[in-house]
């Protein structure tokens, strides 16, 4: 038996939820859907109020979801305006400067609304509108903030596009979602550095319509080059721009954002957000899941650039007229100390970050956490990858001082928001696993080899969803067929999600990890074979296959076996420039962390690469590698364990 951590009887006590009404309520979520969301849309604001609520399907072929279909709202409406009578003087954002010596700035609603206005005004004035895509790639500065919430006032689409990644990955983005406009800043300071972001724009804007225009914060006022009649100074646009911008009516399924990710195979794909849905359920997790209250300073560490920044730094929390903390820098800049002299500084009540953020941390040491004073906490959550045991408690003993209840929050991209969590008030931690389903999340543990549902309480398989939820994805950008082949195929009539579990006799989910080829490094999500393709993209290179392993820090590093052209000279050199290469190609987050050179690959007689063999030899666990009688040519195994790279 696992040993579990409840809260306090008085954390209990004043929770929105407490074990028995956990009961009752999820009980009541998935008895009768319809009655239980229709109460619950109510949390937000909607200009025509819905009449339908759930019209799902799950059947492969026929997959569509839609919730609350005919009801009208506006997602900006519902995260400020709706705030400004009621607490026009709270706070909304606290901004974080990456340098601990520049002010943070506190804007209140009434701020956030005539930002999010001006920024809406200058938007409109060069002709953007409802349904025209809007590229962010913006580093963690307000305007991020008020670009996300000035498209959703308009009724126009944003897509972010995190600024770590490249020229490449960012004109990608702009192409395949046809986007009108890209903001971006001219350049992002983070610890203590400072990357080019416009003139990364500039070039990928060279591989797009030159009818895209470039909107630019400046931000840092570093020079940067300026394309007369494409370029737009964002900033003096706003300070001549009205304050009145009406909210655009859109329906509940017209889309809010596309966010780009990772898959098994191909290009990253758009997965697409719509309203409705998704702002009740962003609202609804961040409150219970967090156990918010009125007046508490939320914090989460996330970048605006992921799901997990969309979702709990800003449409959660502003829908639920909360205070959310935006930080710019990193948690080791300018010293180990920075979350918790942060969490100190703002008196921050829910503490939200990921396993790879809390290991690192750990390995510097608790005096800089014991040098700041952080009885404000009252939570923490973790949220991308399982949390280890030792982080886990290092993150209970000495950030939460034993009194903090911690929630480890399953979930994705795709699904909008919280899908396995402990509700702190409900369900006793349990280090290292998530515990139990969201309010109306129906899950199901299937056999991966016959897809038969485990019907015992105590299970192992993959995880899959039986029936919708309104956060979920509703497609991929101008791909239906792929959302349905990628998520709906395999296992007929469930969502995959992609991830392996564990249920154990108390019914508690442990997520084990991605069973395809996405790779979770420090948290993110990277497709093998994006990676693969970036590698052979070089011309010495004949050959890639890329592979996840244990990693300390990141929990997966990236393992690549490269086989060069013919006569091409293995150097560490040539390994150098490979790790630039896919750098600048996809971005720093996909730097390969070891590179194996490979005469050949393990291959089956049809040429299929077996990659179960690549794992295990990255992993270092090359013992029991199984059957390799179907290799074309069982010898380049041995030379591939030989010459291994990771021999921890
Ligand atoms: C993994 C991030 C274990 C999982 C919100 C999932 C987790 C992928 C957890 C989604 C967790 C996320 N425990 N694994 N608490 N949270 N994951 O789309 O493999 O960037 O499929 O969304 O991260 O990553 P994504």
């Amino acid at each position: 038996m696992s040993k579990t951590y409840p809260a306090s009887d008085e954390f209990i006590a004043n929770a929105h939820v407490n074990a028995a009404q956990y009961e009752e309520m999820y009980a009541a979520s998935v008895a009768d859907p319809d009655a239980f969301w229709a109460e619950h849309g109510k949390r937000i604001d909607w200009i025509k109020p819905f009449t339908k609520v759930k019209n799902t399907n799950f059947e492969f072929g026929k997959v569509d979801i839609k919730w609350f279909e005919d009801g009208t709202l506006n997602v900006a409406a519902n995260c400020v305006d709706r705030h400004v009578a009621t607490r026009g003087d709270q706070t909304a954002i606290i901004w974080e400067p990456d340098d601990p010596k520049t002010p943070a700035r506190h804007i209140t609603y009434a701020e956030l609304k005539d930002e999010v206005s001006r920024m809406a005004n200058v938007f409109k004035a060069q002709g953007i509108g409802k349904g025209d895509r809007v590229i962010i790639y913006l580093p963690m500065i307000p305007e991020a903030a008020y670009a996300m919430l000035a498209c959703a006032r308009i009724g126009a689409v944003h897509s972010i596009v995190f600024a770590g990644f490249s020229p490449d990955a960012l004109a990608n983005r702009i192409n395949d979602c046809g986007a009108v406009a890209v903001i971006t800043a001219d350049t992002a300071p983070r610890g203590g550095r400072r990357t080019a972001l416009k003139s990364n724009a500039d070039k990928a804007l060279f591989d797009c319509s030159d009818k895209v225009k470039c909107f630019v914060v400046k931000h840092t006022g570093d020079q940067t080059t300026w394309v007369e009649g494409r370029d737009l100074d964002v900033k003096a646009m706003m300070a001549d721009a009205s304050t009145d911008c009406p909210p655009e009516e859109v329906g509940a399924e017209d889309p809010l954002f596309i966010l780009y990710t990772s898959g098994s195979t191909g290009r990253p794909k758009g997965v697409v957000h719509t309203s409705g849905g998704y702002l009740v359920y962003a609202a609804m997790t961040q409150e219970l899941t967090f156990d918010y209250h009125d007046g508490d300073i939320f914090w989460c560490t996330a970048d605006v650039g992921w799901v997990t920044g969309h979702s709990y730094i800003v449409y959660g929390p502003l829908a639920n007229g909360a205070t959310t903390i935006m930080f710019e820098g990193v948690p080791t800049y300018p010293d180990a100390g920075r979350f918790w002299e942060v969490c100190a500084k703002h008196k921050v009540n829910q503490f939200y970050t990921a396993p790879t953020a809390i290991r690192a941390l750990m390995g510097q040491g608790p005096e800089w956490v014991e040098k700041h004073d952080l009885s404000s906490l009252k939570l923490l959550g973790s949220v991308g990858e399982p949390i280890n045991p030792e982080a886990w408690n290092w993150y209970n003993t000495h950030v939460g001082k034993g009194k903090c209840p911690i929630v480890d929050t399953f979930w994705q991209t795709e699904t909008g928001g919280h899908m396995v969590t402990a509700l702190p008030g409900a369900t006793p931690a349990k280090p290292g696993a998530a515990t139990k389903p969201f309010f109306g999340v129906q899950l199901e543990v299937l056999d991966p080899a016959t897809a038969e549902v485990q019907t015992e309480t105590a299970a192992e398989g993959v995880l899959c969803v039986k029936d919708s939820w309104p956060g979920q994805m509703r497609t991929v950008w101008g791909d239906h067929e792929r959302f349905m082949e990628t998520y709906f195929s395999q296992y007929k009539g469930y969502y995959f999600t992609g991830d392996g579990c564990r249920r154990d006799a108390d019914g508690d989910y442990w997520i084990t990890g991605r069973v395809d080829d996405v790779i979770n490094v420090s948290g993110h999500r990277m497709g093998t074979a994006e990676v693969e393709s970036a590698l052979v993209a070089h011309e010495t290179v004949a050959e890639a296959a890329v592979v996840g392993y244990p990693h300390d820090i990141k929990g997966q590093g990236i393992y690549a076996y490269v086989t060069l052209m013919n006569g091409i000279e293995p150097t560490d050199e040539l390994r150098k420039e490979l790790v630039k290469w896919v750098r600048t190609e996809i971005g720093p987050i996909a730097s390969p962390d070891l590179i194996q050179w490979a005469p050949g690959l393990p291959k089956t007689r049809s040429g299929k690469i077996m990659r179960r063999i690549l794992r295990k030899i990255a992993e270092n666990d090359y013992g029991a590698l199984g059957d390799t009688s179907t290799l074309a040519d069982p010898s380049v195994v041995d030379d591939l364990i030989d010459n291994r790279m990771n021999r921890a």
